[in-house]
């Protein structure tokens, strides 16, 4: 087992596209078993920005190092949830296990990995129900146990409660901030202000493509570093 990949180093990114300049000058680390909300209004670039991180995007400009391991090393110990679930069709169990044989985990390793998510994710009872029949509060559970299943160092998720009610919402936030306490860092991108107050260590507030303010959770969220960030979270619409 590798130590993990954690810290990333995030240095000066740029992303550049059909002469817009969409991120700049963005630096940050994301320490091991932290929880980062990067907050900000649509098209203020979050999206973008995860995606440079998690490497599915290359930065036009800057660099993004990791702390330990090999590409197929982070490729593994890292994952994402997206906004829309997207399952396979077949059921809530094989999706997860499916998942654990793409990361190579060992055939023998992956039953008790799948209970374990599953009894994390309340969902056992369901676990030979067809995902894409689930409600779509348990699909984006689903989801989020698929991407823990193997502990990774790191996750990432982009807005995965966005079009959740409040009891979906409180148990995909419970399953992140328990994941949190055993050791996953997390970085999360939400525009809801009230979520980040609710599960935010550290604040990025991510505004025009670039960093805006930050700060620990309470004290930036109760008193923004930055005039733009203190309108948006007083409820004004920003440009
Ligand atoms: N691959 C891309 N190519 C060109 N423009 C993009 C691309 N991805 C996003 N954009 C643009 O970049 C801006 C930021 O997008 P995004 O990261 O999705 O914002 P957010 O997630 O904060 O709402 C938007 O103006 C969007 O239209
Ligand atoms: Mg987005």
């Amino acid at each position: 087992m590798i130590k993990s990949i954690l810290p990333l180093r995030a240095v000066e990114l740029g992303y550049i596209a059909n002469a817009r300049t969409l991120l700049d000058g963005i630096s940050l680390t994301i320490n091991r078993g932290t929880f980062t909300v990067v907050l900000g209004p649509n098209g203020a670039g979050k999206s973008l920005l995860l995606r440079l991180l998690h490497g599915m995007l290359e930065p036009s400009t800057g660099t993004i190092s990791w702390a330990n391991g090999s590409s197929a090393d982070r490729r593994r110990r890292q994952a994402m949830v997206f906004q829309r679930p997207v399952h396979l069709r077949r059921s809530v169990e094989a999706n997860i296990v499916f998942a654990l044989g793409a990361l190579g985990i060992p055939r023998k390793d992956r039953s008790g990995l799948v209970q374990l998510a599953l009894e994390r994710a309340g969902l056992t009872a369901a676990r030979r129900v067809h995902a894409r029949l689930l409600s779509v509060g348990e699909q984006q559970r689903l989801s989020v146990a698929r991407a823990l299943a193997a502990e990774p160092d790191i996750l990432f998720l982009d807005e995965p409660t966005a079009s959740l009610d409040p009891v979906s919402v409180h148990r995909i936030e419970t399953l992140l901030i328990e994941a949190n306490a055993r050791g996953t860092a997390i970085v999360l991108v939400t525009h809801d202000v009230s979520q980040a107050r609710r599960v935010g260590q550290k604040i990025v507030f991510l505004h025009d493509g670039r960093i805006n303010g930050q700060g620990p959770a309470p004290s930036f969220l109760d008193n923004p570093n930055s005039d733009v960030a203190r309108a948006y979270l007083a409820g004004k619409i920003i440009v």
